[in-house]
């Protein structure tokens, strides 16, 4: 059995020979993180995979995101370390539902969070990430905005523009979504002194105890750098890792609350071991395969993303 040391240094030697980049996203394991060659929130991501020019790209990040990769790179291979690893809210809409939606609401254009199925994408009018959903939503000229499908993420822009009208799909992020008011509540108790640092995709009243409401990325770059040397960070606990590294001066304070597996804590993102990036890369395994049309299809509303943002 290798020690991860050994597996990373594998790992790393395979990407150099086969021309490979690996991306990672800030919730995944630290030992997964240490071997990539990017780690960034959705947007950042996202943009990284349509402008590399590696021969093959290893996603470590959950389904939606490495199909992500392979719509703005069609003639790439795009390797998924682990396939079973998807995202629960993505889950919770489908094609079907959306074109439900614009029959209901024909007026309406669909703003489709990146936490979403290819098929989903395909049908939608434009993408947005939590980095970006306020920014772009205020820039389209449609008065309507179907957004899908988180309700969190929705209603934190729905609040910003309140020019426009909105029909939210109801579905929600179960780490985020379940942590409460009460915890943030008694976390502020205990260290008065701190900030809190919240991702939208929290329930509206976790979001409105913030000082700060942003991406992952968004979320690092406050926290190492406000003011407070305490901050309670109200989101997955594997950001912890890169704060750590960005400023080991101040103290982060992560919710230890018995919601999903136990912590703000997502399972699918842990699903990715260094184990399986070493077996998807050597064997050039779990490749995303999309049919051509969904991929033609759901560029559109990414690329209109990645324009505007
Ligand atoms: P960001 O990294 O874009 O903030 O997204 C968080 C998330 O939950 C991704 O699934
Ligand atoms: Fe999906 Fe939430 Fe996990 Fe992000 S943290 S991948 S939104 S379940």
């Amino acid at each position: 059995e290798k020690d991860t040391r050994e597996l990373q240094e594998e790992i790393r030697n395979l990407a150099k020979e086969k021309n490979a980049v690996i991306l990672a996203h800030y919730y995944q394991r630290p030992e997964v993180q240490d071997i990539a060659d990017f780690i960034g929130d959705s947007l950042e991501l996202s943009r990284k995979a349509s402008q590399t020019d590696a021969d093959i790209i290893v996603f470590c990040g959950v389904r939606f995101m490495c199909e992500t990769a392979k719509i703005v790179n069609p003639n790439k291979k795009v390797l998924h370390p682990n396939p079973e690893s998807g995202c629960p809210m993505a889950d919770m809409i489908t094609a079907k539902d959306v074109l439900k939606l614009k029959e209901q609401h024909p007026d309406g254009e669909v703003v489709a969070y990146v936490n979403t199925s290819a098929e989903v994408k395909a049908v939608s009018d434009i993408c947005v990430t939590s980095a970006n959903a306020v920014k772009i939503v205020q820039k389209l000229q449609s008065k309507k905005i179907i957004f899908i499908p988180d309700q969190a993420l929705g209603n934190w822009v729905k609040r910003h523009v309140p020019d426009k009208e909105f029909v939210i799909w109801q579905g929600f992020c179960p780490p985020h979504f379940e942590f409460t008011a009460k915890e943030v509540q008694k976390l502020k108790n205990m260290y008065p002194d701190a900030k809190v640092a919240v991702h939208p995709e929290c329930h509206p009243k976790v979001i409105q105890m913030a000082d700060f409401v942003g991406s992952t990325s968004q979320i690092i770059n406050y926290a190492t750098t406000c003011d407070a040397k305490r901050v309670i960070v109200i989101t997955e606990v594997g950001l912890k890792y890169t704060l750590m590294k960005r400023n080991p001066h101040k103290e982060y304070i992560f919710p230890e609350s018995m919601n999903y597996c136990g912590s703000v804590y997502c399972c699918t993102m842990k699903a990715i071991t260094l184990p399986k990036v070493y077996e998807t890369l050597k064997n050039e395994l779990n490749e995303v395969v999309l049919p051509e049309d969904i991929i033609e299809k759901a560029k559109r509303p990414i690329m209109r993303m990645l324009e505007l943002s």
